[in-house]
């Protein structure tokens, strides 16, 4: 498993919540927990990257109610998070655009970021506040400039050069991504990164996938024959 890079899309902690007739609140925090819980088990399986979609940017568009409340959950959690990111030695990123969060949990992401960055371990990145089609136009919008500018010529895009600049702040393209929930779908999510990414949709909401179903996630990958279009 070492040189895995997993990605989670930790969807279903409102319906979690709603099926049982419990405040939605607690589906986030429930959420919340599985994925410190789950970081043991990254750790364990000695996967390289996880990287976990927290927040997109079209989650702004839900109430103000909802939004205050997983901030507010994120500043809540961030001191357990720190601990277990030291006890783990997991080295924390983040990314998507720090500049569209509330000020005090874009500066506990920062901090976090800072106390993580000499650790040799799991490479966790949060990516809060992201889009991937985003991600992309502004890759683009670079380069444009930078050939508007003649630092670039029209021969020098290609596909490496936008993979590289997308993975300025990242990592390699992920082997495996898991859904929660029973969705199946991307929701704007490393777009460009997974072209390659065996993709697994699990029917259990967030806030109940366990360890067990982690772990039976990574054997369904060792399964899988990559063929990358050969
Ligand atoms: C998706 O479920 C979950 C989110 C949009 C938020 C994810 C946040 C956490 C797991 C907790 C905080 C994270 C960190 C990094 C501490 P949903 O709300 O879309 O649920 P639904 O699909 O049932 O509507």
């Amino acid at each position: 498993m070492t040189d895995m890079h997993v990605a989670v899309i930790m969807d279903g902690n409102r319906r979690w919540a709603r099926n049982k007739s419990l405040p939605v609140s607690l589906g986030h925090k429930k959420g919340a927990d599985r994925l410190l819980e789950l970081l043991n088990v990254a750790v364990e399986q000695r996967i390289k990257a996880l990287t976990v979609y927290a927040w997109s940017r079209d989650n702004f568009q839900r109430s103000h109610e909802e939004q205050s409340m997983i901030f507010d959950l994120m500043m809540l959690v961030s001191s357990r998070f720190i601990q277990q990111a030291i006890r783990l030695d997991i080295c924390v990123k983040h990314i998507g655009d720090l500049a569209l969060l509330p000020h005090k949990v874009s500066h506990k992401l920062q901090e976090i970021e800072e106390k993580t960055k000499s650790h040799q371990g799991l490479k966790l990145f949060i990516a809060a506040a992201y889009s991937s089609r985003y991600s992309i136009t502004s890759a683009v919008k670079t380069i444009a400039e930078r050939v508007q500018s003649q630092q670039l010529c029209v021969s020098d895009i290609s596909e490496s050069l936008l993979d590289m600049m997308l993975r300025s702040q990242h990592t390699d393209a992920p082997n495996l991504l898991i859904r929660t929930s029973g969705e199946c779908r991307l929701s704007d999510f490393l777009l460009w990164e997974i072209a390659y990414t065996e993709i697994y949709f699990c029917q259990k909401k967030w806030p109940d996938f366990q360890a067990k179903d982690f772990k039976d996630a990574l054997l369904w990958y060792q399964g899988r024959q990559r063929r990358f279009g050969c």
